[in-house]
């Protein structure tokens, strides 16, 4: 695996993972997907501070990169792209807008977040010039989003990987405290427990330790409230355990919703 910071020496029409360290097996599924599509697998590692709200957020933000390294090479990165703050944002770089579905869900609490991930990833993609760019289902706003920006990259959508009890992989899970890490999986017992939106939101409620702050249906394509047109519905869940915040989704059928 070559080690560049310079994205001049990366590869054109790979298959590109950006990333922002701190990696685990969920972003090692990203690189072996990125393996079947492309000879050359470019993953790049840079903490974005424009999509963080708060600076201490962004120095919060866990960096290891050792372990980040040793990750790639084992998932078959052919190129570690680590790139300079100055060749992603050059003097009067300009800033795009998410729109409105910038605004919403994970947009409203986190205001000005979409806007810092659109503009990131289209100069990442304006660098790299890849075929195929491949990212998690479970920001799945952020895949919706980077969709609508993505021109004539192929984006691949890659399926949440989970750790046994279900609780979806994420470089925040690291924050937790044992106590919290186990109350964490009752994201995904409501998820995937066949019952109503508001059976959903029960069983997360049974659960002193966690918080919510939505958990709502919407159609995949459109993130309207699904309609009984809608193809693809799929559950949204957020909320808190000790002040990390935690995400997961999954696609569901509209008739066990009501
Ligand atoms: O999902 C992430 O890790 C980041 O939002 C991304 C897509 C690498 C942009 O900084």
């Amino acid at each position: 695996m070559k080690i560049v910071t310079n994205s001049q020496e990366l590869p054109a029409g790979c298959a590109f993972i950006p990333t922002m360290g701190a990696l685990h097996e969920g972003h090692g599924s990203l690189f072996a997907i990125g393996k079947t599509r492309a000879e050359n697998v470019v993953a790049s590692i840079f903490v974005n501070p424009l999509q963080f709200e708060k600076s201490e957020d962004l120095e919060k933000y866990p960096r290891t990169p050792d372990r980040d390294i040793d990750l790639a090479e084992k998932f078959g990165v052919t190129h570690l792209w680590l790139p300079t703050q100055k060749e992603i944002y050059p003097a009067g770089y300009k800033t795009l807008s998410a729109g409105n579905l910038g605004t919403i869900y994970e947009g409203a609490s986190r205001p000005g977040h979409f806007d810092g991930v659109v503009t990131v990833v289209r100069r990442l993609l304006d660098l790299v010039k890849p075929k195929f760019a491949i990212f998690g289902e479970k920001d799945f706003q952020q895949l919706t989003l980077i969709r609508s920006i993505a021109g004539s990259v192929e984006i691949i959508s890659a399926p949440t990987i989970r750790e046994n009890d279900g609780l979806a992989m994420s470089s925040r899970n690291a924050r937790l405290a044992p106590d919290e890490r186990e109350a964490a999986s009752i994201i995904y017992k409501a998820l995937q427990s066949g019952k109503s939106l508001q059976g959903m939101r029960e069983i997360l409620a049974s659960e002193p330790l966690f918080t919510l702050d939505y958990l709502e249906a919407i159609d995949d394509e459109t993130f309207a409230a699904p309609t009984n047109m809608s193809v693809n519905v799929r559950v949204i869940v957020a909320g808190w355990i000790n002040q990390v915040r935690l995400i997961d989704n999954m696609a569901v059928r509209i008739e066990s919703l009501k």
